[in-house]
C-alpha cells in the first residue's frame, strides 16, 4: 500500500469517527475537511508523485474521501436543523389546540331515534338495495303492469347489467325482500334512501329517506296496526300526542290509511304550521293485501300482517321545524351545526 493510501485510509476513518452533535462541532469538521485550507487538499497535490499507472486508483480515492465528507457534512447539518425546528415549535405553555366536534347529520338522529323506538317493541332492521328490479318495487307490491298505481311515484330509471331497473321510489321495496327470505313471524323495519323524480324545490326533493315497517303473523288486526303507530308517535312527539287515521288507497295494502299527528307546534288548538287543522300528516300503513303475501309465498289465509312507511324528513321537519328540504343535503356547515347537541 503507498503512503498515501494510508493517509486516505486514515482520514476515511477519523471522518466517520468524528461526532457531530450540535453547530460548533459541523462547523470544526466543515473547516477540516471542507474548508479553504482542508487536510484532503495536500492529497491532490501528493497525486502528482503517484506512479502513472496508480495514479487513476488513487484519485479515485480522493475523490471517494472528500465526497464522504461533504455527504456527512450535509447529513448532520440537515439533522442539526430538524432538531433545532422541533425544539422551537414545541412550545408547551401555548393553550391546548380545540378539536371541533362535529355533528350528527339531522336525518341521522331522527333515523336512528326511529330505529331506537321500534327496536324497544322488538323490531329488527332490515335493508335492501337503492337499485331495485321491477318485481320488488312495483309487481310483488301488488301495482298492476300499466296501471296508473306506478304513475303515483315518478320513477328514475336506469339500466344494470342489460337490464332495467328502477331508483326505488320507496322501501316498501325491502318488505317483499324480506317475506321473500324470512317465515313469519316477521318484525322489521327498513330505513333507506328512496329517489322520486321530481323537481327539486322547498317541498320536494329527487331523493328523500324513509322508514318501512312490516309486521307478519297469525291474528294480527288493524288495532295492532293503530296501538303500535299511537306508541310510535308519543315516543317521538311526546306523551301528550294524539293520532288520527283517515281511509286512503296503497296497492300493497287493503285497507289502507294516512296517519296524522296532533299538531306538535299548536297540540292541536290550530296554527300556520298545521294550516289550523290541528293535525300533521306522517305516514301511510295498512293491513298487508293477501295479494302482497301471496307474491313472496306467504299464506294470506294463516298469516296476516300490517305495513307502515314514514318520511324521516317529514319527522326531522316536525321535530326541528326546517321547512325547506333542500337545507338537508345541501351540506352547509351554519345548518348542521346546529343539530351538536342532538344524538
Ligand atoms: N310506500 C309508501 C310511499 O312511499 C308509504 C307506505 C304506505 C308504506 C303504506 C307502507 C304502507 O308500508 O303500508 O308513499
Amino acid at each position: 500500500m503507498l503512503d498515501i493510501e494510508k493517509k486516505i485510509e486514515a482520514l476515511s476513518k477519523e471522518i466517520v469517527a468524528t461526532s457531530i452533535a450540535n453547530k460548533d462541532q459541523l462547523e470544526t469538521f466543515r473547516i477540516r475537511f471542507l474548508g479553504s485550507k482542508n487536510c484532503l487538499k495536500p492529497l491532490f497535490g501528493a497525486l502528482k508523485e503517484v506512479p502513472n499507472d496508480e495514479k487513476k486508483s488513487v484519485g479515485q480515492q480522493i475523490n471517494q474521501l472528500k465526497q464522504t465528507a461533504q455527504e456527512k457534512f450535509d447529513d448532520s447539518q440537515a439533522q442539526l436543523e430538524e432538531q433545532t425546528e422541533t425544539k422551537e415549535s414545541l412550545d408547551f405553555t401555548r393553550p391546548g389546540e380545540p378539536q371541533p366536534l362535529g355533528a350528527r347529520h339531522p336525518i341521522s338522529v331522527v333515523r336512528n331515534e326511529i330505529i331506537s323506538i321500534f327496536e324497544r317493541i322488538g323490531y329488527g332492521i332490515s335493508e335492501g338495495p337503492e337499485i331495485e328490479d321491477d318485481w320488488h318495487n312495483f309487481s310483488a307490491l301488488n301495482f298492476p303492469p300499466e296501471h296508473p298505481a306506478r304513475d303515483m311515484q315518478d320513477t328514475f330509471f336506469v339500466e344494470k347489467d342489460d337490464r332495467e331497473m328502477a331508483l326505488r321510489t320507496h322501501t316498501s321495496s325491502v318488505q317483499v325482500r324480506v317475506m321473500e327470505n324470512e317465515t313469519p313471524p316477521i318484525r322489521t323495519i327498513s330505513p333507506g334512501r328512496v329517489y322520486r323524480n321530481e323537481a327539486i324545490s322547498a317541498r320536494a326533493h329527487c331523493f328523500f329517506h324513509q322508514v318501512e315497517g312490516l309486521f307478519i303473523d297469525k291474528d294480527v288486526s288493524f288495532a295492532d296496526l293503530k296501538q303500535t303507530l299511537l306508541y310510535f308517535a308519543q315516543e317521538m312527539f311526546g306523551k301528550k300526542t294524539k293520532i288520527r287515521l283517515r281511509p286512503s288507497y296503497f296497492p300493497f295494502t287493503e285497507p289502507s290509511a294516512e296517519v296524522d299527528v296532533s299538531c306538535t307546534i299548536c297540540q292541536g288548538s290550530g296554527c300556520n304550521v298545521c294550516k289550523n287543522t290541528g293535525w300533521l300528516e306522517i305516514l301511510g300503513c295498512g293491513m298487508v293485501d293477501p295479494n302482497v303475501l301471496e307474491a313472496s309465498d306467504i299464506d294470506p289465509e294463516t298469516y296476516s300482517g300490517f305495513a307502515f312507511g314514514m318520511g324521516v324528513e317529514r319527522i326531522a321537519q316536525l321535530k326541528y321545524r326546517v321547512n325547506d328540504l333542500r337545507l338537508y343535503s345541501e351540506n352547509d356547515v351554519r345548518f348542521l351545526n346546529q343539530f351538536k347537541s342532538a344524538f
